[in-house]
């Protein structure tokens, strides 16, 4: 997609379909909705104006109304796109809109799209705060390329819908502000674009995508983006006295790959400066091991790799990007299968950090991958951890689909990824992992269970056992099993892989260059 801001007048430029954004300045919970356009154009005010009469569109989010043919407007469809109300407005509801807008067009078959950047001027002050321009340019840009994505790959009969040019039209006189927009445009179009690189790699089935296949587009990415990228197999694993990873690689044929990508800042930060690692699970296909899962959605576990796409995805934007941090990237990708020569139920097995753990259930094979994993990325020299995992079925128990959890043993981590929720525009909600979770899985024969003996507070046991490998270091755990696949399209993004996480690491990265 060939997104671009331009300084001009919507009303005056041709497009096939020019979508205007409008938002419901009613207040009370029973007040009758009352929509407002975010335009200061006269000419499509006028054109709309009949229409918002009637009281069909009542800018409610993701709502639409088409005008053909808008009157003294070069457009030739006028899409009007709800935001919802005005008082609560955010820049996500923005990002979701712009979507709409692309897959409105995609439906019918346009190539071609512009958007009128939303002008919150149109309205008097008491109704909305002002959006900021660069983080709603990018919001922007966010919504229409993650809208631009369909999962229909392998279809015969796909055709090809995406959208070429996608323009936003904006009236900023401000030169200063109009450079944060197009910052904001330019940051969004990494954002986006690294976003659906992401949900690409979830997308593909396990037969495909194997860890030697995501292992290559890995380092064909990294290649690209000005990376430093090391893939490593078997031999590295057991050099590494990776035991845990090792256990769980073995019953499979397709050889497991340890991948490590480096982000190296343009200037050289002090010594004393942090080292970020992140560390993804990237099974490729979880059958569950001998503790076989059942048939029913078993198709599903191809995207039990979207932890390590998230981290992939988030390392392709951080490259162009360009924080003032070092960032190192640990995946740990291979297949849980049952065979001959799979790990069991009972076995002990000693994890790089040195801790023996005892097999209770072989489908909690996550944490085990990412136990090494996560010592791996601290003897890199990561100082900062943070991982993603689709980890475990509780925790959609827990928050549903709504929400991702969070699990954390420092404050202050926490506290700088919470602060990027506002601009990722994700929710994660954060849950404990104390000690109480920590004495559930001790074993009598080794250091640690891989499971305890009760689906009860599963989400945060998992949480308990990886902090066993952590230490000291501070660390994150974004647990994103519950909200990885979308199993509904929504008006502004397909069903599938959602790239959840992506966005907020990304921030939180660039939290630690400021
Ligand atoms: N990959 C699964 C978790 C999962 C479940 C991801 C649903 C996406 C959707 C994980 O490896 C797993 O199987 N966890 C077990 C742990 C249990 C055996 C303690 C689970 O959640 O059932
Ligand atoms: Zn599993
Ligand atoms: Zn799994």
């Amino acid at each position: 997609m060939n997104l671009s801001l331009q300084h001009h007048d919507s009303a005056a430029f041709a497009t096939s379909l020019l979508a205007v954004f409008a938002v419901d300045i009613a207040t009370g919970d029973d007040a009758k909705p009352s929509p407002a356009l975010l335009t200061t154009s006269d000419t499509l005010a006028k054109a709309a104006a009949p229409w918002l009469a009637t009281g069909e569109f009542k800018a409610s989010l993701g709502e639409t109304l088409l005008l053909h043919s808008p009157a003294g407007a070069e457009a030739q469809r006028l899409l009007l796109i709800g935001l919802g109300r005005a008082g609560s407005l955010t820049i996500h509801e923005v990002r979701k809109a712009a979507g709409v807008a692309i897959r409105f067009a995609r439906s019918r078959g346009l190539q071609e799209v512009a958007i009128a950047f939303p002008e919150d001027k149109a309205l008097d002050d008491e109704h909305m705060d002002s959006l900021p321009g660069g983080l709603t340019a990018r919001a922007i840009a966010e919504g229409a390329l993650i809208a631009d994505f369909d999962i229909d790959f392998y279809r015969a009969d796909r055709k090809d819908l995406s959208i070429h040019t996608a323009t936003i039209l904006h009236l900023e006189a401000d030169k200063k502000l109009e450079a944060q927009m197009q910052q904001g445009l330019s940051e969004g179009s990494i954002i986006g674009q690294s976003q659906n690189f992401a949900r690409s790699l979830i997308n593909e089935p396990g037969n495909i995508l194997t860890p030697t296949e995501l292992a290559r587009r890995t380092t064909a990415m990294c290649a690209e983006a000005g990376l430093v990228c090391e893939v490593y197999s078997t031999d590295k694993i057991l050099e590494l006295k990776m035991g845990a990873f090792a256990a769980v690689t073995q019953g499979s044929s397709e050889p497991p790959a340890l991948i490590v990508l480096r982000y190296e800042p343009p200037s050289p930060p002090p010594p004393d400066a942090p080292v970020l690692g992140l560390v993804g699970k990237g099974i490729t296909f979880d059958t569950g091991g001998i503790s076989i899962k059942a048939a029913d959605n078993m198709d599903k576990m191809k995207y039990d790799m979207a932890g390590a796409a998230a981290m992939i995805g988030a390392m392709r934007a951080i490259a162009q990007l360009k924080p003032a941090v070092r960032v190192l990237a640990v995946v740990c990708s291979c297949e849980n299968m049952p065979d001959g020569r799979a790990f069991k139920p009972g076995d002990v097995l000693t994890a790089m950090s040195g801790k023996t753990i005892e097999i209770i259930n072989t489908d909690a094979e996550g944490r085990l991958v990412l136990a090494d994993g996560l010592f791996y990325a601290k003897t890199l020299g990561a100082t900062r951890l943070i991982n993603a995992a689709t980890l475990t079925g509780a925790i959609s128990t827990a928050l549903g689909h709504h929400n991702a959890g969070l699990f954390s043993n420092d404050d202050s981590a926490t506290q700088h990824f919470l602060d990027a929720l506002p601009t990722s525009g994700e929710k994660f909600w954060r849950l404990p992992c104390s000690s109480d979770y920590r004495d559930q899985i001790k074993s009598q024969i080794a250091d640690l269970m891989n499971t305890a003996g009760t689906r009860y507070g599963g989400a945060s046991v998992a949480a308990a056992f990886l902090k066993e490998f952590v230490g000291d270091t501070p660390w994150i755990h974004l647990d994103i099993a519950g909200t990885a696949w979308i199993d509904d399209s929504k008006p502004w993004q397909s069903k599938g892989p959602s790239g959840i996480a992506l966005r907020s690491i990304i921030e939180w990265v660039r939290s630690y260059a400021k």
